[in-house]
């Protein structure tokens, strides 16, 4: 049965860890969603870790929607969620619900994400009252990387950990299904989990949320610019690829690759023939 919202709150009722996991392509998507991961995130990190971005502030509605089609096709269980890029909802109400739209229309994606607390709050509920999902994020909304100075934890100041706890609220409140912490303290992200109803979804936000998120790219560790302090390395894809890329350039270039294994015969006569 498909992933919806009422099975995100359910499991936060049974007390269930809810995991949430990005991809960003078709064949990488129906691994992730044959595992039984329940919701799907295409995430505008895609602009860093899939096109070399130095940030996500580059990436634009069409490569998301692009990527997040890709991601579609490879789902049949998984609720597959579409990451709203940099200036594609700030603009106007307005703006948020069309392009929120173009989503679901587009791709065929059942939920949106976009960054911000209190300051969108009007727009998740009028995206949600459109029969939108609506994931929320706050903490290190990597979006606002240029106000924050750089990727650094948010909320270890009485104001700025009260005015999280308000965002959280507000997201509630507007109609979110569940909202991401990035980069906060265990300790807030704790209490935030316990003052709203909604799931928290953390990454980098400790172990008392009701999920987690990461990103594909540091849980296989196919992405060898850094590690963030958040991820955990379950593989080093990196290392196979490049063992694998070695061999087929040597062998390649030594001549034996291919051999008769990989080619196709054709019948001796026509060959005759063509002689
Ligand atoms: O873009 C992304 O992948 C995200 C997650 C890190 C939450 O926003």
């Amino acid at each position: 049965m498909a992933v919806t919202v009422n099975k995100i709150r359910e499991m936060k009722e049974k007390g269930e860890k809810i995991v949430m996991l990005t991809a960003y392509d078709y064949s990488t998507a129906k691994i992730v969603d044959e595992v039984g991961v329940p919701l799907i995130l295409v995430g505008d990190s895609l602009g860093m870790v899939m096109l070399g971005y130095d940030s996500t502030l580059p990436v634009t509605i069409e490569e998301m929607l692009h990527h997040t089609r890709a991601v579609v096709r490879g789902v049949k269980n998984a609720m597959v969620i579409g990451d709203m890029p940099f200036m594609t909802y700030h603009l106007s109400t307005e703006q948020a619900m069309r392009n929120a739209g173009r989503f679901i229309q587009e791709t065929g994606c059942q939920a949106v994400k976009l960054e911000g607390g209190v300051t969108v709050a009007e727009k998740v509920k009028r995206i949600v009252e459109c029969g939108i999902p609506v994931c929320g994020h706050i903490g290190m909304t990597p979006q606002s990387r240029l106000q924050f100075g750089g990727f650094k934890i948010q909320g270890k100041t009485l104001e700025v950990a009260s005015r999280m706890i308000e965002d959280a609220r507000a997201l509630e409140a507007a109609g979110a299904f569940a909202v991401v912490l990035e980069t906060v303290p265990t300790a807030l992200a704790t209490l935030i989990t316990r003052k709203i109803n909604i799931p928290t979804i953390g990454i980098g936000a400790g172990e008392s949320c009701d999920g987690q998120v990461q990103v594909i790219n540091d849980v296989i560790g196919s992405f060898a610019d850094f590690v963030p302090k958040h991820a955990k390395q379950y593989a080093k894809v990196s290392e196979v690829i490049r063992k694998a890329v070695t061999e087929y350039y040597n062998e390649t270039r030594a001549g034996t690759f291919p051999t008769d294994a990989q080619g196709f015969k054709m019948d001796e006569s026509i060959l005759k023939g063509l002689e």
